[in-house]
């Protein structure tokens, strides 16, 4: 009889798809085949050099422990952010803590809410979505409950039409709009009942707001004081801080994928909780790596310079797409497209995504990022302009070699 060593979450996990994803492309590498990776959201823009050179300045001689809570520049910055971009006035309502980037933290505030008041052990989070909402729950104890979200809903999650029991026990729900993998976004009116229904169920309302800042540049075009008419994705925080959890993150406004830095932001009450709990985790962020992200959280510039690159990358893909029926719509936020499977491959998401595969294309099939979801791939648009023409190409080809 074979021991097992670690417990049945931990056994049970699937590969995570991003390392699913770097193993195909470790393949292609290695047999010497040109690769147009639109597979790991992470874009290779070069980091502004300011918040590079912030860190490099701030490299100490003697490296000490860092705090959990992060030093009064940060938040002064971060608040000087959550000012500038959504109006939220300063205020000891609101507490904000520096996060190694959103995925630990998004991860590890399961560990605090689950089992809350009472047995609230259920995790509401939308289907498709990212992956560590579903693992969380389960390494914490809790009861994951994935919620399909369709394009007829506008990918939005509707937690008031889910059963009773459902909604009496959850302990959080997530949202993230702008959404990964579909780009959707969220309106004010749905902020506002989604807000009523997390206040009257007395469920903490989880924001992954990772893409707030990457939009279609055409959404600058109405900026506003007044929310209901800001056209830009908005957050929670910005109606109440009443069991309001946001997460933001600077590896998508900023390009800081590899240097971890992010912030949780929201309820003061539940947020001085996390403060003593994360000093358990050991997730207090380097010094230096907090320097940078002052550079990056007090500058608006730089990011306005990354959505121009996306934007036109959109320009460039979304024709191609939209002449092979994959897509209808172009979405105004994030960097990705969620497209359908060509008819041919009926809903066999994964054999065309190996397919595009040994073309060079590099994409996410549906299955991989939700719980059962075939039929769809999504793109994320990370390669240069070149070479997202030259794939666009390729795959217009083949697609209508089989179809
Ligand atoms: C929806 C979503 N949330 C959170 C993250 C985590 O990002 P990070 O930890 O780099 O801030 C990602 C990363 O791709 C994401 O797509």
């Amino acid at each position: 009889m074979t021991i097992q060593l670690v417990n049945d979450v931990t056994a049970q996990l699937k590969p995570y798809p991003m390392e699913e994803l770097s193993r195909i492309r470790g393949a292609l590498v290695k047999a010497g085949k040109p690769v147009f990776d639109f597979g790991t959201g992470d874009p290779k823009i070069p980091t502004w050099s300011p918040i590079r050179d912030a860190i490099i300045k701030a490299i100490p001689q003697i490296s000490q422990y860092p705090s959990v809570k992060g030093s009064d520049a940060l938040r002064d910055a971060q608040w000087s952010y959550l000012t500038r971009r959504f109006g939220i006035a300063r205020t000891n309502d609101i507490g904000i803590i520096p996060s190694q980037g959103s995925k630990e933290a998004i991860f590890n505030i399961a560990l605090c809410l689950v089992g809350r008041s009472g047995g609230k052990k259920h995790l509401i989070y939308p289907d498709p979505g990212y992956p560590v909402y579903r693992s969380s729950a389960q390494f914490a104890g809790g009861i994951p409950y994935p919620v399909r979200v369709s394009e007829a809903d506008g990918y939005l999650l509707k937690p008031w039409t889910l059963p009773e029991n459902v909604q009496k026990s959850a302990a959080a729900i997530w949202v993230n709009h702008p959404h990964n993998p579909t780009g959707a976004t969220a309106n004010y009116q749905y902020w506002q009942e989604l807000i009523a229904w997390c206040h009257k169920t007395d469920t903490v309302l989880l924001s992954d707001d990772c893409y707030v800042d990457i939009y279609d540049t055409k959404l600058d075009q109405n900026i506003n004081v007044d929310p209901q008419f800001d056209s830009r994705p908005l957050t929670p925080l910005m109606f109440t801080s009443d069991r309001v959890l946001t997460f933001m993150s600077l590896s998508k406004r900023s390009g800081l994928t590899g240097y971890r830095s992010g912030m949780i932001a929201g309820d003061h009450r539940i947020v001085s909780s996390l403060l003593q709990a994360r000093a358990n985790f050991g997730v207090g962020s380097p010094d230096f790596i907090q320097a940078g992200s002052v550079v990056a959280w007090s500058d608006d510039d730089h990011v306005a310079e990354r959505r121009k690159i996306f934007s036109h990358r959109l320009k460039l893909a979304t024709p191609h797409l939209q002449n092979l029926g994959l897509i209808d719509n172009i979405p105004e936020a994030t960097f990705y497209l969620w497209c359908r499977v060509p008819k041919s491959f009926k809903n066999d998401d994964v054999g065309f995504i190996l397919k595009l595969a040994e073309l060079g294309i590099i994409t996410s099939p549906s299955s991989w990022l939700s719980e059962g979801i075939g039929g769809y791939f999504r793109l994320a648009l990370v390669p240069g302009d070149d070479d997202t023409l030259h794939a666009m190409d390729l795959m217009t080809k083949f697609i209508k070699s089989v179809n």
